[in-house]
C-alpha cells in the first residue's frame, strides 16, 4: 500500500471486563443512550457496535466503540473483540475488583498487543475502593500513571456520568500516542464480521466492520463461506446509510447465508466471483472436516 493513499480512520475500541462490571451502561453513558434497560435479564448476549463523536483538544473526533458480554460463556467473543480492536476498555467495578473475565479480557488484550485504559467503574457506590483495582492489577502488569506505570487509569461511575470526558480523553491520548490509524477508503473494502443472525423478515444480518476502502450498497461480497450482494446497510440506529468508510461498524443486509463472527469478508468484481471463492472455502472446510473424521476412525481401529 502506498503511503500516500492512506487517511486517518477512527480508532477501534473494544468494552471488555467481568459481568455487570457495567461495560454496557458505560457506553450507554458515552452514547446518551439506554442499551441496559432493553437487554433481556440485563446481560449483554451479543456484540454491539457503535460510532460516536468525542471532543478533544477543540477538534472532533469519531471513535468506534464494540460492546461485549462479560459472562463467562463469550470467552470467543471476547477474544475476537481484542483482534478487531486498537485499544481495549478495561472495565473493573470498584466495588467487586478483579474478578476471573478481567483477568481472561486483559489476558485477550495482551495477547492481541492491544494498549489497554482501564476504566475503575461505579466509584459512586458504598464500599467502592478504586486504589484497591490499581494495587491488584499491578500483578497482571498494568501500572497506574501514579504509581509510576504507563497505564491510564480513569475513575467512573456510568450511572451519574461521571469521569466520562476524562475517559475519552485518555482513549484518544493512547490513539494519538503512536498508534497508526489509517487505511485506504478509495478501495473495494475489507473488514470482519463481527456477530451475525438469521432474522425472520430480513434473512442473514451481519454486524461489519469495515477495516479497509469503502463498503457500498449493490457491492458483491464473500464473508466466511457466505457470499451475497448488500442489498442494504443500516446503522447503529437503523438510519440506512449508502456507503462505509474504515472503522465503521455496519449491519449488511444481503447474503444468502449466516457468516460465524471473526470471518472476514471482502468486496469482489462480481457476484460470480463471490460465489465461487464462498464454494471454495466451503469444499475446503468439508474435506478438513473429513480427513479429520478418517483420521480418527483409523486411530480406533488400533486400540
Ligand atoms: P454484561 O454485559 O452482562 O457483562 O454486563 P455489563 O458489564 O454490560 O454491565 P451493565 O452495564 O449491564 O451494568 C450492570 C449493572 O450495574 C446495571 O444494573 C447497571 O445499572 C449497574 N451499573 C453500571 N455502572 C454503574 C455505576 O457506575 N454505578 C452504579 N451504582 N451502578 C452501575
Ligand atoms: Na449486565
Ligand atoms: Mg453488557
Amino acid at each position: 500500500e502506498n503511503d500516500e493513499d492512506l487517511e486517518i480512520r477512527p480508532p477501534v475500541v473494544t468494552v471488555m471486563g467481568h459481568v455487570d462490571h457495567g461495560k454496557t451502561r458505560l457506553l450507554d453513558a458515552i452514547r446518551n443512550a439506554n442499551v441496559v434497560a432493553s437487554e433481556a435479564g440485563g446481560i449483554t448476549q451479543h456484540i454491539g457496535a457503535y460510532q460516536v463523536v468525542a471532543e478533544h483538544e477543540g477538534i472532533d473526533r469519531k471513535i468506534t466503540f464494540i460492546d461485549t458480554p462479560g459472562h463467562e460463556a463469550f470467552t470467543a467473543m471476547r477474544a475476537r473483540g481484542a483482534q478487531v480492536t486498537d485499544i481495549a476498555i478495561l472495565v473493573v467495578a470498584a466495588d467487586d475488583g478483579i474478578m476471573p473475565q478481567t483477568v481472561e479480557a486483559l489476558n485477550h488484550a495482551q495477547a492481541a498487543g492491544v494498549p489497554i485504559v482501564v476504566a475503575v467503574n461505579k466509584v459512586d457506590k458504598v464500599g467502592a475502593n478504586p486504589a484497591k483495582v490499581r494495587q491488584q492489577l499491578t500483578e497482571f502488569g498494568l501500572v497506574a500513571e501514579e504509581y509510576g506505570g504507563d497505564t491510564m487509569f480513569v475513575d467512573v461511575s456510568a450511572l451519574n456520568n461521571v469521569g466520562i470526558d476524562k475517559l475519552l480523553d485518555a482513549v484518544l491520548l493512547t490513539a494519538d500516542a503512536g498508534l497508526d490509524m489509517r487505511a485506504n477508503p478509495n478501495k473495494d473494502a475489507r473488514g470482519v464480521a463481527i456477530e451475525a443472525k438469521l432474522d425472520k423478515g430480513r434473512g442473514a444480518v451481519a454486524t461489519v466492520l469495515i477495516q479497509s476502502g469503502t463498503l457500498e450498497v449493490g457491492d458483491p461480497i464473500v464473508a466466511g463461506t457466505a457470499y451475497g450482494r448488500v442489498r442494504a446497510m443500516f446503522d447503529e440506529n437503523g438510519d440506512s446509510v449508502e456507503f462505509a468508510t474504515p472503522a465503521r461498524p455496519v449491519q449488511v443486509l444481503g447474503l444468502t447465508s449466516v457468516p460465524r463472527a471473526g470471518d472476514t469478508f471482502l468486496v469482489t468484481d462480481d457476484d460470480r466471483t463471490a460465489r465461487q471463492i464462498a464454494e471454495k472455502r466451503e469444499a475446503a472446510e468439508r474435506n478438513a472436516l473429513l480427513a479429520r473424521s478418517r483420521k480418527r476412525i483409523s486411530l480406533e481401529d488400533f486400540t
